[in-house]
Protein backbone atom coordinates (compact mmCIF):
# COMPACT_ATOMS: atom_id res chain seq x y z
CA UNK A 1 0.00 0.00 0.00
CA UNK A 2 1.37 3.45 -1.13
CA UNK A 3 1.65 5.43 2.16
CA UNK A 4 -0.98 8.26 1.71
CA UNK A 5 -0.06 11.91 1.37
CA UNK A 6 0.16 13.80 4.91
CA UNK A 7 -2.29 16.24 5.43
CA UNK A 8 0.73 18.71 6.08
CA UNK A 9 2.53 18.30 2.70
CA UNK A 10 0.68 21.16 1.38
CA UNK A 11 2.92 23.93 3.70
CA UNK A 12 5.93 22.81 2.29
CA UNK A 13 4.41 23.61 -0.98
CA UNK A 14 3.21 26.83 -0.39
CA UNK A 15 6.93 27.57 0.97
CA UNK A 16 7.97 26.58 -2.26
CA UNK A 17 5.60 28.99 -3.75
CA UNK A 18 7.29 31.62 -1.32
CA UNK A 19 10.67 31.20 -1.91
CA UNK A 20 10.17 31.24 -5.85
CA UNK A 21 8.05 34.73 -5.83
CA UNK A 22 10.90 36.19 -3.57
CA UNK A 23 8.54 36.65 -0.69
CA UNK A 24 10.26 34.59 2.04
CA UNK A 25 10.99 36.15 5.52
CA UNK A 26 13.62 35.65 8.23
CA UNK A 27 14.53 36.88 11.06
CA UNK A 28 17.50 39.40 11.32
CA UNK A 29 19.41 38.79 14.54
CA UNK A 30 20.33 42.50 16.82
CA UNK A 31 22.61 41.52 19.90
CA UNK A 32 23.14 45.01 21.13
CA UNK A 33 21.09 47.56 23.06
CA UNK A 34 18.66 49.37 20.89
CA UNK A 35 19.63 52.82 18.75
CA UNK A 36 20.71 54.23 15.70
CA UNK A 37 23.75 51.84 15.47
CA UNK A 38 23.41 47.90 16.23
CA UNK A 39 25.07 44.83 16.01
CA UNK A 40 23.45 42.47 13.52
CA UNK A 41 25.17 39.00 13.31
CA UNK A 42 29.07 40.50 14.58
CA UNK A 43 28.93 43.38 12.42
CA UNK A 44 27.92 47.19 13.08
CA UNK A 45 25.13 48.64 11.21
CA UNK A 46 23.42 51.85 10.77
CA UNK A 47 19.90 51.13 11.79
CA UNK A 48 17.05 52.35 9.63
CA UNK A 49 14.67 49.66 9.95
CA UNK A 50 13.60 50.64 13.60
CA UNK A 51 10.29 52.17 14.34
CA UNK A 52 11.80 53.44 18.08
CA UNK A 53 11.40 56.90 16.44
CA UNK A 54 12.39 59.18 19.37
CA UNK A 55 15.55 56.75 19.88
CA UNK A 56 13.89 55.84 23.44
CA UNK A 57 14.03 52.26 23.36
CA UNK A 58 17.53 52.30 24.73
CA UNK A 59 17.19 55.33 27.32
CA UNK A 60 18.11 54.39 30.40
CA UNK A 61 15.67 55.84 32.10
CA UNK A 62 13.22 53.82 30.94
CA UNK A 63 15.09 51.11 31.47
CA UNK A 64 15.05 52.20 35.35
CA UNK A 65 11.77 52.46 35.60
CA UNK A 66 11.21 48.98 34.06
CA UNK A 67 13.81 47.39 36.69
CA UNK A 68 11.90 49.50 39.39
CA UNK A 69 8.69 47.91 38.36
CA UNK A 70 9.85 44.22 38.04
CA UNK A 71 11.52 44.49 41.66
CA UNK A 72 8.15 46.32 43.16
CA UNK A 73 5.68 43.84 41.28
CA UNK A 74 7.36 40.70 39.35
CA UNK A 75 7.95 40.30 35.79
CA UNK A 76 4.53 39.11 34.99
CA UNK A 77 1.19 40.84 36.30
CA UNK A 78 -0.49 37.20 36.63
CA UNK A 79 -3.77 37.49 35.33
CA UNK A 80 -6.23 39.67 33.38
CA UNK A 81 -7.23 42.96 34.72
CA UNK A 82 -10.24 42.23 35.78
CA UNK A 83 -8.84 39.48 37.36
CA UNK A 84 -5.31 39.96 39.51
CA UNK A 85 -3.63 41.70 36.69
CA UNK A 86 -4.09 45.63 37.56
CA UNK A 87 -1.42 47.49 39.13
CA UNK A 88 -1.07 51.22 40.02
CA UNK A 89 1.43 51.47 37.16
CA UNK A 90 -1.98 50.66 34.63
CA UNK A 91 -3.98 52.86 35.54
CA UNK A 92 -0.97 56.04 35.82
CA UNK A 93 -0.22 55.24 32.51
CA UNK A 94 -3.59 55.42 31.21
CA UNK A 95 -4.32 58.53 32.91
CA UNK A 96 -1.41 59.87 31.29
CA UNK A 97 -1.85 58.54 28.10
CA UNK A 98 -5.59 60.39 28.39
CA UNK A 99 -4.39 63.55 29.50
CA UNK A 100 -1.63 63.56 26.72
CA UNK A 101 -4.29 62.72 24.16
CA UNK A 102 -7.05 65.47 25.57
CA UNK A 103 -9.52 62.52 25.83
CA UNK A 104 -11.57 61.70 28.93
CA UNK A 105 -10.11 58.38 29.78
CA UNK A 106 -7.60 55.49 28.16
CA UNK A 107 -7.31 51.77 28.60
CA UNK A 108 -3.73 49.87 27.80
CA UNK A 109 -3.96 46.37 26.08
CA UNK A 110 -1.30 43.84 25.37
CA UNK A 111 -0.09 45.24 22.29
CA UNK A 112 -1.49 47.59 19.71
CA UNK A 113 -2.43 44.57 17.56
CA UNK A 114 -5.14 43.54 20.38
CA UNK A 115 -6.29 47.32 21.02
CA UNK A 116 -7.19 47.09 17.42
CA UNK A 117 -8.87 43.70 17.23
CA UNK A 118 -10.51 43.91 20.55
CA UNK A 119 -11.84 47.47 19.97
CA UNK A 120 -13.25 47.21 16.16
CA UNK A 121 -14.79 43.98 17.05
CA UNK A 122 -16.61 45.58 20.30
CA UNK A 123 -17.87 48.94 18.03
CA UNK A 124 -19.16 47.06 15.14
CA UNK A 125 -21.17 43.94 14.53
CA UNK A 126 -22.82 41.75 11.93
CA UNK A 127 -25.32 44.74 11.28
CA UNK A 128 -22.78 47.55 10.85
CA UNK A 129 -21.05 48.75 8.13
CA UNK A 130 -16.96 49.20 8.25
CA UNK A 131 -15.10 51.38 5.86
CA UNK A 132 -11.70 51.10 5.52
CA UNK A 133 -8.16 52.85 3.67
CA UNK A 134 -7.22 49.94 1.65
CA UNK A 135 -3.41 51.03 3.10
CA UNK A 136 -4.73 49.92 6.68
CA UNK A 137 -2.27 48.39 8.80
CA UNK A 138 -3.16 44.04 9.17
CA UNK A 139 -4.81 44.74 12.61
CA UNK A 140 -7.19 46.97 11.72
CA UNK A 141 -8.40 45.08 8.51
CA UNK A 142 -8.57 41.71 11.10
CA UNK A 143 -10.42 43.66 13.34
CA UNK A 144 -13.26 44.39 10.65
CA UNK A 145 -13.60 40.82 9.80
CA UNK A 146 -13.83 39.56 13.28
CA UNK A 147 -16.51 42.26 13.83
CA UNK A 148 -18.48 39.89 11.55
CA UNK A 149 -19.81 43.50 10.01
CA UNK A 150 -20.26 44.49 6.20
CA UNK A 151 -16.36 45.34 5.30
CA UNK A 152 -15.51 47.63 2.39
CA UNK A 153 -12.20 49.02 1.09
CA UNK A 154 -11.69 52.78 0.09
CA UNK A 155 -8.93 53.78 -2.19
CA UNK A 156 -6.05 54.70 -0.45
CA UNK A 157 -7.16 58.27 0.88
CA UNK A 158 -9.49 58.59 -1.34
CA UNK A 159 -12.60 60.58 0.12
CA UNK A 160 -14.50 60.81 -2.60
CA UNK A 161 -14.58 56.75 -2.70
CA UNK A 162 -15.22 56.86 0.92
CA UNK A 163 -18.24 59.05 0.74
CA UNK A 164 -19.65 57.29 -2.37
CA UNK A 165 -19.47 53.89 -0.43
CA UNK A 166 -21.35 55.72 2.07
CA UNK A 167 -23.82 56.59 0.07
CA UNK A 168 -24.65 53.45 -1.21
CA UNK A 169 -24.35 51.30 1.75
CA UNK A 170 -24.74 54.00 5.05
CA UNK A 171 -28.59 53.83 5.19
CA UNK A 172 -28.64 49.84 4.87
CA UNK A 173 -26.26 49.30 8.59
CA UNK A 174 -27.57 50.14 12.19
CA UNK A 175 -24.16 51.52 12.73
CA UNK A 176 -20.92 52.65 10.86
CA UNK A 177 -17.19 52.57 11.90
CA UNK A 178 -14.37 54.26 9.66
CA UNK A 179 -11.59 52.65 10.07
CA UNK A 180 -7.58 54.45 8.83
CA UNK A 181 -4.21 54.61 9.70
CA UNK A 182 -2.83 57.96 11.20
CA UNK A 183 0.47 57.76 9.39
CA UNK A 184 0.77 54.53 6.67
CA UNK A 185 3.31 52.34 8.30
CA UNK A 186 4.92 51.26 5.07
CA UNK A 187 4.39 54.39 2.89
CA UNK A 188 4.92 57.20 5.73
CA UNK A 189 1.75 59.64 4.23
CA UNK A 190 -0.70 60.92 6.88
CA UNK A 191 -4.59 60.31 6.58
CA UNK A 192 -7.15 63.01 5.48
CA UNK A 193 -8.80 62.93 9.23
CA UNK A 194 -10.20 66.50 8.98
CA UNK A 195 -12.11 65.47 5.72
CA UNK A 196 -12.66 61.75 7.41
CA UNK A 197 -14.22 63.35 9.80
CA UNK A 198 -17.02 65.59 8.44
CA UNK A 199 -18.15 62.94 5.98
CA UNK A 200 -18.42 60.72 9.40
CA UNK A 201 -20.72 63.95 10.58
CA UNK A 202 -22.50 64.19 7.71
CA UNK A 203 -23.13 59.98 7.84
CA UNK A 204 -23.49 59.83 11.51
CA UNK A 205 -20.58 57.47 11.71
CA UNK A 206 -17.47 56.34 14.29
CA UNK A 207 -13.94 56.89 13.85
CA UNK A 208 -11.36 55.04 14.64
CA UNK A 209 -7.83 56.32 14.01
CA UNK A 210 -4.81 54.38 14.58
CA UNK A 211 -1.86 56.34 15.12
CA UNK A 212 1.12 53.62 15.90
CA UNK A 213 3.13 55.69 13.96
CA UNK A 214 2.26 59.28 14.57
CA UNK A 215 2.21 58.82 18.24
CA UNK A 216 5.17 61.01 19.68
CA UNK A 217 6.14 62.08 16.35
CA UNK A 218 3.20 64.25 15.36
CA UNK A 219 1.74 67.23 16.62
CA UNK A 220 3.26 70.16 18.89
CA UNK A 221 3.51 67.83 22.15
CA UNK A 222 3.66 64.61 19.80
CA UNK A 223 0.27 63.49 20.57
CA UNK A 224 -0.15 61.93 17.18
CA UNK A 225 -2.14 62.95 14.01
CA UNK A 226 -4.95 64.29 15.61
CA UNK A 227 -3.15 67.03 17.54
CA UNK A 228 -1.14 67.64 14.33
CA UNK A 229 -4.16 67.95 12.28
CA UNK A 230 -6.54 70.57 14.72
CA UNK A 231 -9.08 67.47 15.46
CA UNK A 232 -7.81 66.78 19.37
CA UNK A 233 -11.29 67.87 20.73
CA UNK A 234 -13.47 66.21 17.81
CA UNK A 235 -15.13 62.95 19.57
CA UNK A 236 -12.81 59.57 18.21
CA UNK A 237 -11.61 56.80 18.88
CA UNK A 238 -7.96 57.22 19.13
CA UNK A 239 -5.68 54.02 19.12
CA UNK A 240 -1.72 53.51 19.48
CA UNK A 241 1.33 50.97 20.57
CA UNK A 242 3.56 51.66 23.13
CA UNK A 243 5.99 49.66 20.90
CA UNK A 244 7.30 52.08 18.83
CA UNK A 245 8.42 56.49 19.59
CA UNK A 246 7.22 55.01 23.06
CA UNK A 247 10.14 52.21 23.64
CA UNK A 248 8.13 49.94 25.44
CA UNK A 249 5.53 47.17 24.20
CA UNK A 250 1.94 47.56 24.22
CA UNK A 251 -1.21 49.28 22.88
CA UNK A 252 -4.05 51.91 24.19
CA UNK A 253 -7.32 52.83 23.15
CA UNK A 254 -7.98 56.50 24.22
CA UNK A 255 -11.46 58.56 23.34
CA UNK A 256 -14.61 59.36 25.66
CA UNK A 257 -15.16 58.00 29.37
CA UNK A 258 -17.95 55.89 28.11
CA UNK A 259 -16.02 54.61 25.12
CA UNK A 260 -13.37 53.22 28.04
CA UNK A 261 -16.04 51.86 30.27
CA UNK A 262 -17.80 50.25 27.66
CA UNK A 263 -14.30 48.23 25.77
CA UNK A 264 -13.20 47.51 29.68
CA UNK A 265 -16.43 45.23 29.33
CA UNK A 266 -16.91 44.41 25.79
CA UNK A 267 -13.50 44.20 24.37
CA UNK A 268 -11.94 40.42 24.27
CA UNK A 269 -8.51 41.22 23.87
CA UNK A 270 -8.25 42.91 26.95
CA UNK A 271 -11.01 40.91 29.15
CA UNK A 272 -9.39 37.46 28.59
CA UNK A 273 -6.03 38.01 28.38
CA UNK A 274 -3.59 38.86 30.81
CA UNK A 275 -1.99 42.15 31.60
CA UNK A 276 0.34 44.15 29.99
CA UNK A 277 3.50 43.52 32.29
CA UNK A 278 4.02 46.20 34.78
CA UNK A 279 7.66 46.56 33.68
CA UNK A 280 6.69 47.44 30.01
CA UNK A 281 3.51 49.86 31.46
CA UNK A 282 6.15 51.71 33.83
CA UNK A 283 8.70 51.91 30.91
CA UNK A 284 6.00 53.53 29.07
CA UNK A 285 4.79 55.98 31.29
CA UNK A 286 8.31 56.90 31.52
CA UNK A 287 8.06 57.47 27.70
CA UNK A 288 5.06 59.10 27.84
CA UNK A 289 6.61 61.75 30.80
CA UNK A 290 9.78 62.25 28.14
CA UNK A 291 8.02 62.79 24.78
CA UNK A 292 6.00 65.54 26.23
CA UNK A 293 8.72 67.50 28.06
CA UNK A 294 11.74 66.99 25.71
CA UNK A 295 10.15 68.27 22.38
CA UNK A 296 13.82 69.07 21.36
CA UNK A 297 14.05 65.05 20.79
CA UNK A 298 11.32 65.61 17.90
CA UNK A 299 13.29 68.71 16.52
CA UNK A 300 16.04 66.51 15.68
CA UNK A 301 14.18 63.78 14.29
CA UNK A 302 12.33 66.42 11.82
CA UNK A 303 15.72 67.93 11.17
CA UNK A 304 17.30 64.18 10.06
CA UNK A 305 14.24 63.74 7.91
CA UNK A 306 14.93 67.40 6.08
CA UNK A 307 18.37 66.58 5.86
CA UNK A 308 17.51 62.93 4.19
CA UNK A 309 14.89 65.04 1.95
CA UNK A 310 17.92 66.95 0.36
CA UNK A 311 20.02 63.73 -0.17
CA UNK A 312 17.10 62.12 -2.73
CA UNK A 313 16.91 65.41 -4.16
CA UNK A 314 20.03 65.26 -5.23
CA UNK A 315 19.43 61.48 -7.01
CA UNK A 316 19.00 61.44 -10.18
CA UNK A 317 16.03 59.13 -11.16
CA UNK A 318 15.32 57.93 -7.24
CA UNK A 319 11.20 57.40 -7.13
CA UNK A 320 10.20 58.23 -3.54
CA UNK A 321 6.86 57.55 -1.65
CA UNK A 322 5.21 60.41 -0.72
CA UNK A 323 5.62 60.94 3.12
CA UNK A 324 4.54 63.19 6.04
CA UNK A 325 6.83 61.23 8.34
CA UNK A 326 9.81 59.60 9.26
CA UNK A 327 8.98 56.57 7.21
CA UNK A 328 10.64 57.44 3.76
CA UNK A 329 10.01 54.66 0.71
CA UNK A 330 12.33 54.26 -2.29
CA UNK A 331 10.47 52.89 -4.72
CA UNK A 332 11.26 49.60 -6.39
CA UNK A 333 9.91 47.54 -9.66
CA UNK A 334 10.14 44.50 -8.08
CA UNK A 335 10.84 42.23 -4.99
CA UNK A 336 13.94 40.81 -6.31
CA UNK A 337 15.40 44.48 -7.08
CA UNK A 338 14.22 45.66 -3.45
CA UNK A 339 16.20 42.76 -1.87
CA UNK A 340 19.20 43.27 -3.79
CA UNK A 341 18.69 46.92 -2.78
CA UNK A 342 18.54 46.03 0.89
CA UNK A 343 21.77 43.81 0.45
CA UNK A 344 23.73 46.61 -0.87
CA UNK A 345 23.17 48.70 1.45
CA UNK A 346 23.66 46.03 3.90
CA UNK A 347 27.19 45.57 2.36
CA UNK A 348 27.71 49.62 3.00
CA UNK A 349 26.90 49.24 6.83
CA UNK A 350 23.28 49.64 6.19
CA UNK A 351 20.49 47.96 7.99
CA UNK A 352 16.70 49.27 5.62
CA UNK A 353 14.50 46.41 4.97
CA UNK A 354 13.08 45.59 1.86
CA UNK A 355 9.06 45.51 2.07
CA UNK A 356 7.62 43.41 -0.25
CA UNK A 357 4.10 41.64 -1.59
CA UNK A 358 1.85 40.58 0.06
CA UNK A 359 2.71 43.57 2.63
CA UNK A 360 2.67 46.02 0.31
CA UNK A 361 0.89 46.40 -3.06
CA UNK A 362 4.58 47.01 -4.70
CA UNK A 363 8.25 46.47 -3.55
CA UNK A 364 10.51 48.88 -1.65
CA UNK A 365 12.96 49.65 0.75
CA UNK A 366 11.88 51.24 3.95
CA UNK A 367 13.72 54.11 5.79
CA UNK A 368 13.13 55.19 9.58
CA UNK A 369 14.57 57.96 10.46
CA UNK A 370 15.57 58.41 14.44
CA UNK A 371 15.79 61.64 16.87
CA UNK A 372 19.09 59.53 17.77
CA UNK A 373 20.42 59.35 13.75
CA UNK A 374 23.33 61.69 13.69
CA UNK A 375 24.24 63.97 10.67
CA UNK A 376 26.73 61.68 9.92
CA UNK A 377 24.51 58.91 9.93
CA UNK A 378 22.06 60.50 7.21
CA UNK A 379 25.39 61.46 5.26
CA UNK A 380 26.26 57.97 5.10
CA UNK A 381 22.94 56.57 3.79
CA UNK A 382 22.56 59.45 1.64
CA UNK A 383 25.94 58.16 -0.04
CA UNK A 384 24.82 54.80 -0.34
CA UNK A 385 21.72 55.61 -1.84
CA UNK A 386 23.80 57.85 -4.54
CA UNK A 387 25.81 54.71 -4.70
CA UNK A 388 22.89 52.52 -5.77
C1 LIG B 1 -0.28 50.97 11.96
C2 LIG B 1 0.01 49.90 12.96
N1 LIG B 1 -0.94 49.56 13.84
C3 LIG B 1 -0.74 48.61 14.76
C4 LIG B 1 0.46 47.96 14.85
C5 LIG B 1 0.63 46.90 15.87
O1 LIG B 1 1.19 47.44 17.03
P1 LIG B 1 1.96 46.48 18.04
O2 LIG B 1 3.31 46.22 17.45
O3 LIG B 1 1.99 47.23 19.32
O4 LIG B 1 1.16 45.23 18.12
C6 LIG B 1 1.50 48.29 13.95
C7 LIG B 1 2.83 47.66 13.95
O5 LIG B 1 3.33 46.95 14.70
C8 LIG B 1 1.27 49.29 13.00
O6 LIG B 1 2.22 49.62 12.11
Amino acid sequence: MTPSPSPYDWIDDSLAAIHRARWYRQVRVITSLAGPVVEIEGKAMLNFASNDYLGLAGDERLQQAAIEAIARYGTGSTGSRLLSGHRPVHGDLEQAIARWKQTEAAIVFSSGYSANLGAIAALAGAKDLILGDEYNHSSLKNGAKLSGGSVFDYAHNDTTQLRLLLEQHRSLHRRCLILTDGVFSMDGDICPLPEILALAAEFSCMVLVDDAHGTGVLGATGAGCAEQLGCSKVPLVHVGTLSKALGSLGGYVAGSASLIDFLRNRAATWIYTTALSPAAAAAALAAVRIVQTEPERRSCLWQSVARLRQHFEGVKNLKTLPSESPILCLQLPDAETALLASQRLAERGIFAPAIRPPTVPTSRIRISVMATHQPEHIEQLGRAIAAL
